[in-house]
């Protein structure tokens, strides 16, 4: 009879024993709550796909975002759902647009307990649904296939500029770029700069991924989108092309990239935070929420116990701050675990 030389299993010996050997750590100030705000309605409105998440009034976002700071957490990331639509997104930088004054009215609110951020995309504001102005031919806009359409990469850089100033302008202390078009860093950093908003934050969502796990979020957004958004967000096989969206986003300036999804993404997720020397966040989309709550809601899951341990995996891949529409109720497990 032999017996183990190691015996890895000493370190687990008694609750003590783990809490001190325990290497992964989080915090609510780590959790940023992704919010949406829809222009025109009289109360905030549930959105079936997400349990448990609503469209927000401005005043129900108001209270949201106190609830938010009073739990502790990073910071807001805003959504704007707005009343109109066109082919350009005009919502997108009128300073009377849905998300530049539901900006306005949370930095009033809770400015220095949080860190107020703004969707820098325009697919919210577009009535064809895409993240761009469309190519300006008699072929896009007339009787082209939904996935034929074209988006037209430096036109669009204009508009995103022109966003970026108006959120800037309503307080937005970081913008959120999230259409994934080339270049698109730099164009708003340059933009921000020239009008003197040098302490305004940008976070890239470098490594975007096309995929199946945002369908509850287009919901959310009302989204107008037909076809896909295969040309500009990345194939979910390309984990190096990730890294390399990354880099090029540092040099353009970004302050801080994201991976997006998180957990099917956790090896691009690792393969970044080795790559960059600037925070690296990662978003648990919409998909993955509504996966856990429907699990839960019948009864196949434990719902706190698969929540925690997701954004503990996602920590532990690199993550130092996580998008999570569970940002507040998670903190407050987390201060109960303290
Ligand atoms: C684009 C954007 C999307 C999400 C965040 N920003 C939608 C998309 O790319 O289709 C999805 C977030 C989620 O699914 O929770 N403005």
């Amino acid at each position: 009879m032999s017996f183990p030389v190691h015996r890895p299993r000493r370190l687990r010996r008694s609750p003590a024993v783990r809490r001190l050997m325990h290497e992964t750590h989080l915090v609510p100030s780590q959790l940023v709550l992704p919010a949406f705000v829809r222009e025109g309605i009289a109360e905030a409105t549930a959105i079936s796909s997400m349990p448990g998440v609503q469209q927000h009034t401005i005043d129900s976002l108001r209270r949201a975002a106190v609830e938010a700071a009073e739990a502790g957490v990073g910071g807001l990331m805003l959504f704007g759902v707005p009343a109109v639509r066109d082919a350009t997104g005009s919502g997108a930088d009128d300073p009377r647009g849905i998300l530049n004054v539901a900006t306005e009215a949370v930095v009033a609110e809770v400015g220095d307990a949080l860190v107020v951020q703004t969707d820098l995309c325009l697919d919210e504001f577009t009535d064809h649904g895409h993240c761009g102005v469309l190519v300006a031919d008699e072929e896009a806009t007339a009787g082209r296939r939904p996935d034929q359409v074209r988006v037209d990469n430096d036109a669009t850089l204009e508009r995103y500029a022109a966003m970026g100033l108006a959120q800037a302008r309503a307080g937005s202390h970081l913008l959120g770029l999230s259409g994934m078009m080339d270049g698109q860093v730099a164009a708003v950093r340059e933009a921000l700069d020239a009008e003197g908003f040098i302490d305004t934050l940008i976070l890239a969502y470098s490594a975007k991924y096309a995929g199946a796990f945002y369908g509850p979020f287009r919901e959310a957004v009302d989204s107008q989108l037909t076809g896909d958004r295969r040309t500009y967000q990345m194939d979910p096989g390309n984990g190096r092309e990730g890294v390399k969206e990354a880099l090029l986003d540092v040099e353009e300036g970004a302050d801080v990239v994201m991976v997006k999804p998180a957990l099917p993404y956790l090896d691009v997720l690792a393969e970044v935070r080795a790559s960059v020397d600037v925070p690296v966040w990662a978003y648990q989309v919409s998909g993955e929420y509504s996966m856990v709550e429907a699990a839960a809601a019948n009864g196949w899951i434990d719902r706190r116990g698969a929540i925690l341990e997701s954004l503990l995996g996602i920590r532990r891949a690199g993550a130092d701050a996580i998008l999570t529409y569970w940002a507040v109720e998670a903190a407050g497990w987390l201060r109960e675990q303290l």
